[in-house]
């Protein structure tokens, strides 16, 4: 069946690879990336699909009410994947209300968009809702998330992911929206914004620059190759139950300094340097307020009910990830400068 799908923060990291993947395995589908372009967007992450018959990108900001109520009747929006977000925590204890704008805000207006747009039908069309596991707090030792577990939000990005997250439930609940949500694990892979850990660490390993660990480096996280995730985001779409939450990661835990570690092993031997050379870098600094100790993901529901499991190992993938980032130097300039560079000394400069 034809559909045309509004894909929000389409530019960015894990939107980018939804497009991708919805553009090239559907043809016959519509796919209208909206995206703000804020420092994380970025439209290179889609050089591939730019030309593609069945693609469109508007440029738009999903707090705007208008724009929003004239792409769904301009475009014939049939469903909804919902990525768009301000998604790091640093930047939300620095600045929590961009992240209530975005976050809630922006995603209520969207949620309010489409249901007027599809009034009297709604149960013929799919908000999908797509976040983080971040939203159940955070574990001790043992233990998993699973989709019951009560959410207990620690920081302001999760606070406003999980507000997210239940305005959707209560849309379904109230106006009988057909929604699904998934909460995904730590993702890694190409095209990831080099604020975050593996990407910060592969640039700073090329350029020789400090490795910073926050704390003590014991921080847990449980980290799926991307590609991965936007499967599962196609399973979740095409097959999940309205109203059904699904758990999405890799059962792959790391502690912080031991992929810090590993990033510097593997790229001492891809770049020809001696062995330990890069694990010099390593600089331990200022914990992160409040973070979170432990993630991790139980995916088995998704498993059992819709078949998906990752297709890749952590090795290969990091591996992928390095010669990724190895290979598109140009990217890696282009992000890295201007804003990225302020950021990076406010950030960092004085922990
Ligand atoms: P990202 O920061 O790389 O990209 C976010 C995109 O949203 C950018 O292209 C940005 O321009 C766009 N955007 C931001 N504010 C906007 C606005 N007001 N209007 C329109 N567009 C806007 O994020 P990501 O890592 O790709 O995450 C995508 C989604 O997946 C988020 O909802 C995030 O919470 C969730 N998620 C991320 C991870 C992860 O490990 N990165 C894990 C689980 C869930
Ligand atoms: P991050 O990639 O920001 O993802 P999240 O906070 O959403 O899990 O951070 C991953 C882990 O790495 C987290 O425990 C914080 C830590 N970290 C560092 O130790 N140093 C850094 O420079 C960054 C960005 C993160």
């Amino acid at each position: 069946m034809s559909k045309t799908i509004l894909i929000t923060g389409g530019a960015g990291f894990i939107g980018s690879h939804v497009i991708r993947l919805f553009v090239e395995k559907y043809p016959h589908y519509q796919i209208v990336n909206l995206d703000a372009l804020t420092y994380a967007g970025n439209l290179e992450n889609l050089k591939e699909v730019e030309d593609a018959p069945n693609y469109t990108f508007v440029k738009a900001d999903i707090l705007e009410e208008q724009a929003l109520a004239h792409i769904f009747a301009a475009y014939g929006i049939t469903d909804v994947i919902h990525l768009a977000a301000e998604s790091h925590v640093d930047r939300s204890i620095s600045d929590p209300l961009a992240f209530v704008k975005t976050n809630v805000m922006g995603t209520v207006n969207l949620l309010n968009a489409a249901k007027k747009a599809w009034m009297g039908a709604l149960d013929q069309h799919l908000f999908y809702h797509v976040s983080t596991d971040e939203v159940y707090g955070s574990l001790h030792e043992g233990g998993f998330f699973v989709e019951t577990t009560p959410y207990d939000p620690q920081s302001p990005y999760s606070a406003s992911k999980a507000a997210s997250d239940h305005f959707v439930r209560a849309y379904a609940n109230t106006y009988h929206m057909k929604t699904v949500v998934s909460n995904c694990s730590n993702n890694y892979g190409p095209n990831h914004f080099p604020e975050k850990l593996i990407p910060l660490c592969i640039h700073n390993i090329k350029s020789n620059k400090p490795l910073p660990v926050y704390g003590k480096g014991e921080n847990v996280r449980d980290w799926l190759y991307v590609k991965d995730h936007a499967r599962a985001i196609d399973v979740v779409f095409h097959r999940g139950k309205p109203g059904e939450t699904y758990n999405i990661g890799g059962f792959n835990e790391w502690k912080n300094i031991d992929i810090v570690r590993l990033l510097c092993k593997k790229m001492d031997e891809k770049l020809g340097r001696e062995k330990g050379t890069s694990e010099k870098l390593i600089t331990f600094v200022q914990d992160r307020a409040g973070h979170d100790l432990r993630y991790a993901i139980d995916a088995s529901k998704i498993k059992k009910e819709l078949g998906w499991e990752p297709s890749l190992q952590f090795d290969e993938g990091i591996d992928q990830t390095i010669d990724w980032y190895l290979e598109n130097e140009s990217w890696l300039e282009q992000v890295t400068s201007g804003a990225y560079q302020e950021y990076y000394q406010k950030h960092y400069d004085n922990r």
